[in-house]
């Protein structure tokens, strides 16, 4: 079990939060999720108390939850208000309520002790409302693997070249080395491709007309959000690691939900540099990313399939594993901490 429970993660984009009841799964939890009148987002609990009929499958009276069997009502606080039939509601009438936070586009739930949730701790990146910057939201893509597989690739420069070779790697990237940094919960890996041809991407957004310099940093904050910072400057300006604001330059932000042990959802969107007033571009970028991001999603959910079966033999460790081992250590301590059963051992 991999899970981490005290952590903000993504619910869905705002727009995909309506006023009506909608179930989700995180951490193989049935959560319902809708607005109160007033537009706020909700998660409660997706499962009533008497005969556990998913609550989903009610009715959403004014700021309450009605249950489609009896008639039993929550409020937005999971707290039983109404039982037809009696008047007496037993403090064990209740459903567990999720606290939620709502910021730039975004509906984030806390999975842990409410007591601990803060909203400080909801994750932001500057460039996301910053008048430099224009941000694009993408897609919540579903993919059949445990989430941490997708922490692993997006710590991994080394398989761009590989599994993107038309959009965002190119062979150049092969053989150069990634460096990799440990920051307390944050893993960073990165590395340059000196003077090569740009990948697709940049030479549909970039312009370039000879070689590139192209940068790969990926921070990946644990549990579960990714951010790749990639571009490309023309080789011919020789930019320093701190002149990436010279070039073309993105950012692309993944938010990993785990839905169960096999299966996460991976919500992303990108924030650019270039093309700010362009209403196209963004949708031009995605149509990339969904190539690429589909790519991925093909080669984990095989190795998901193939890890539902035995393991006969020790995994061969390579050199450019560093990164995904270094966060899966982080994710497993974070996880460990919040079974003291389990810490009280090491
Ligand atoms: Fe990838």
């Amino acid at each position: 079990m991999t899970f981490v429970r005290n952590s903000w993660y993504v619910a869905g984009w705002s727009h995909a939060v309506p006023r009506t009841l909608t179930p989700i799964r995180i951490m193989d939890e049935d959560i319902v999720l809708y607005r109160t009148e007033a537009g706020d987002p909700v998660a409660l609990e997706d499962q009533c108390p008497h005969k556990r009929l998913p609550l989903s499958m009610g009715r959403l009276k004014g700021d309450t939850v009605e249950c489609g069997y009896h008639g039993m009502t929550f409020g937005a606080n999971g707290r039983c208000v109404r039982i037809p039939g009696q008047n007496n509601l037993p403090a064990s009438a209740t459903v567990h309520h999720y606290p939620t936070h709502e910021a730039g586009g975004i509906v984030w739930i806390w999975m842990g002790d409410p007591a601990l949730a803060n909203i400080s701790q909801v994750f932001d990146l500057p460039q996301l409302h910053h008048p430099g910057w224009a941000p694009h939201f993408g897609d919540g893509l579903y993919i059949e693997a445990n989430y941490v597989h997708l922490a692993d690739n997006l710590c991994d420069p080394a398989h761009v070249a590989y599994v993107h070779p038309t959009t965002l790697g190119n062979p150049e990237s092969a053989g150069v080395p990634v460096e990799v940094e440990r920051n307390g919960r944050t893993v960073v890996t990165s590395r340059w491709i000196r003077d090569a041809p740009p990948i697709g991407f940049f030479k549909a957004f970039g312009n370039f007309k000879g070689n590139v310099d192209r940068w790969h940093y990926y921070y990946f904050h644990a549990p579960s959000t990714a951010v790749i910072d990639f571009g490309s400057t023309d080789a011919a300006l020789k930019a320093g690691e701190d002149e990436r604001h010279l070039g073309v330059r993105l950012f692309a932000v993944h938010f990993l939900t785990p839905v169960s042990e096999t299966e996460a959802i991976d919500h992303w969107m990108h924030v650019r540099n270039i093309g700010i007033d362009d209403e196209t571009m963004g949708d031009r970028m995605n149509e990339q990313f969904r190539i690429a991001f589909d790519e991925d999603k093909v080669i984990l959910e095989a190795i998901q399939r193939r890890e539902a079966k035995p393991r006969s033999r020790q995994p061969v460790r390579l050199t450019i594993d560093k990164g995904p081992n270094f966060l899966k250590k982080i994710i497993t301590e974070m996880a460990d901490r919040e079974r003291p059963d389990k810490a009280a051992t090491e």
